[in-house]
């Protein structure tokens, strides 16, 4: 099974942000349901989630062919899929073996519904299984890419070529004695590769469609979406904020939200989407905490009090910080101080406003679930992404998470349409802790500046050179060593920054970067120049794993 990992990796130590700062509990969860606004409006194709890894990310590429698409629990009732009134039905992989006590199932009434359905690896074989055919153990275990030959044509191949590469990931297969379906697409080991039921719209693939690997696999899901259950691709990123903001105004009514700003992408397109939805009713809360970089308050003030009016709260608490992390050098101890100070911050500006009954973040899908509990019916088990902190519990707010069920680059769309800035939307990742995991020893005034001139200096340099965007995260670390140098005519003793840059799909393993030499030349000698108390620039050459993207 392909693991699908977090947009950010935060296994170290949750340190709370603005944008992850709740345990998600059931109860949360529960309360952040928001349910389906009109699905008669809209072309509806829904994932029944049989616990796969990649079952969220179906669904996301579903929405990449302009198709509304939700995860929903398996075992979600036929009454309610007929309510909904989907175009098809996605039946998600997932871990177990048909034959598995306890394995989950589906009501077999689903396949007379009349709506298309595709099963994909294990919601093939409970789709084969129901339907009369008979799942077996393969010969051997399939995992990996191999390529995979069209047996017979259909819609649902319409533009494939005759041999193409696909990803396997499944033990079990369904037996090709299965009269009662036609194979599709057969590879050597697994003649039932890709199969359609004889007289119902059941299609199978014993593949995943979804992840990269698969070569063709958008143009499958697309097929079945488009060719197969006649959906037109209508929907629209802006079809989405359109449903958060009348789901958030039902829900909220007269009462008053908080957002927690933290200054990136995520906690701003929330944001920005409750202040489309209620407006004057939204309060924003910015703790400064002294270890942004350069210019993010005033930044946040202008996005936020001047462009998007909102009754904007910036908590000055750059002092109280400092003087919290005085003499402090263990990076665990700093983590525990900033995420401890600033849950009291927050907390107190929080209590000032009055009558705020909701807070509102931006958990994204990666950072939240294993199964998706996010629609009808009892909250499932859910597993919370170890990064999360707990703050909304213990403050009593009510959560809304309009992003939950999002992909970053989603939000990124939804930002650029609610009118964030290119430069905002796309900012690299910064850590909750900020500054305070990057100025390596004592955290003091003086070195932090000497670590935001730094940073603002590489972050200019890779802008000018056009790499911004090519580079997933990239900053300067202040180090705690000092080093001789030579300056005019005098010896000096200062410190030494390095620079550190990489290239990563999932933050969860990164490549160095190879910077251009006259990059990191130009880089150098601005540092050495501009910066005072600074002799040295190194680059960081190692990749994650063994090290780390930040140096703490
Ligand atoms: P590491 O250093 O573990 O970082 O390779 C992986 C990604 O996580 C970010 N990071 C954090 N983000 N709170 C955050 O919001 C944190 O406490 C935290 N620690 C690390 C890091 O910047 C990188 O993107």
């Amino acid at each position: 099974m392909l693991r699908f990992s977090a947009s950010e990796n935060l296994e170290r130590n949750p340190v709370p942000t603005a944008d992850r700062m709740t345990e998600m509990t059931a109860a949360s969860l529960e309360n952040s349901y928001r349910g389906f606004v009109d699905p008669k409006q809209e072309e509806l194709i829904l994932v029944l989630d049989f616990g796969g890894q990649t079952a969220q990310l179906i669904a996301r590429r579903v929405r990449d062919q302009n198709v509304f698409c939700q995860l929903v629990r398996h075992d979600l009732s036929i009454d309610r899929i007929r309510e909904l009134n989907p175009r098809g039905l996605i039946l998600s992989g997932g871990p177990a073996s048909v034959y598995d006590q306890g394995a989950p199932h589906v009501d077999p009434a689903l396949f007379q519904l009349g709506i298309p359905i595709l099963g994909i690896c294990y919601g093939m074989q409970l789709a084969c299984q129901a339907l009369g055919g008979t799942v077996k153990p393969g010969t051997k275990r399939e995992f990996g890419r191999t390529e995979s030959n069209v047996v017979h044509n259909d819609p649902l191949l319409q533009g494939l070529p005759a041999t193409t590469t696909v990803w396997m990931s499944h033990g079990d297969q369904v037996d090709s004695a299965s009269a009662s379906f036609v194979a599709l697409m057969a590879t050597p080991t697994c003649p039932f590769a890709a199969v359609k039921h004889s007289s119902l719209p059941v299609y199978g693939l014993q593949f995943h469609p979804e992840v990269t690997h698969t070569v063709d696999g958008s143009l499958l899901l697309s097929n079945f979406v488009k060719q197969v259950c006649g959906c037109r691709g209508t929907w629209k990123i802006s079809s989405l904020i359109e449903r958060e903001v009348t789901s958030i105004r039902a829900r909220v009514g007269n009462s008053r939200v908080i957002c927690g700003l933290s200054g990136g992408v995520d906690s701003s397109v929330v944001a920005a989407i409750l202040y489309k939805a209620i407006g004057s009713q939204l309060s924003c809360i910015f703790v400064d905490n002294g270890l942004l970089r350069k210019g993010e308050a005033e930044k946040v003030r202008d996005r936020f009090q001047n462009h998007f009016k909102t009754d904007l709260h910036v908590v000055d608490a750059k002092e109280r910080f400092l003087s919290e992390l005085d003499g402090v050098t263990d990076p665990q101890i700093k983590r525990k101080i900033i995420g401890r100070v600033f849950i009291e911050v927050f907390r107190k500006e929080a209590e000032s406003i009055p009558d705020a009954r909701f807070l509102a973040q931006g958990t994204l899908y990666p950072d939240v679930i294993e199964s998706g509990a996010n629609v009808d019916g009892p909250a499932a088990t859910i597993k919370a992404h170890h990064n999360v902190g707990g703050l909304p519990a213990e403050l009593g707010f009510e959560l809304i998470e309009p992003l939950r069920d999002l992909f970053k680059d989603e939000v990124r769309r939804m930002g650029l349409e609610l009118g964030l800035t290119e430069e905002l939307v796309w900012r690299h990742p910064f850590p909750g802790p900020g500054l305070g995991v990057r100025c390596l020893g004592p955290l003091t005034a003086e070195r932090l500046t000497k670590l935001r001139e730094a940073d603002t200096i590489v972050l200019e340099e890779l802008r000018a050179a056009g790499l911004y965007r090519k580079i997933q995260q990239a900053f300067a670390v202040l180090l705690p060593v000092q080093s001789v140098g030579v300056m005019g005519d005098g010896r000096t003793y200062e410190e030494v920054i390095a620079v550190r840059a990489v290239q990563t799909d999932d933050f969860m393993t990164a490549d160095w970067f190879p910077m251009p030499h006259d990059v990191l030349g130009r880089i150098s000698t601005r540092i050495i120049n501009e910066v005072r108390g600074v002799n040295r620039v190194v680059y960081d050459i190692s990749s994650k794993p063994p090290s780390t993207i930040e140096w703490e």
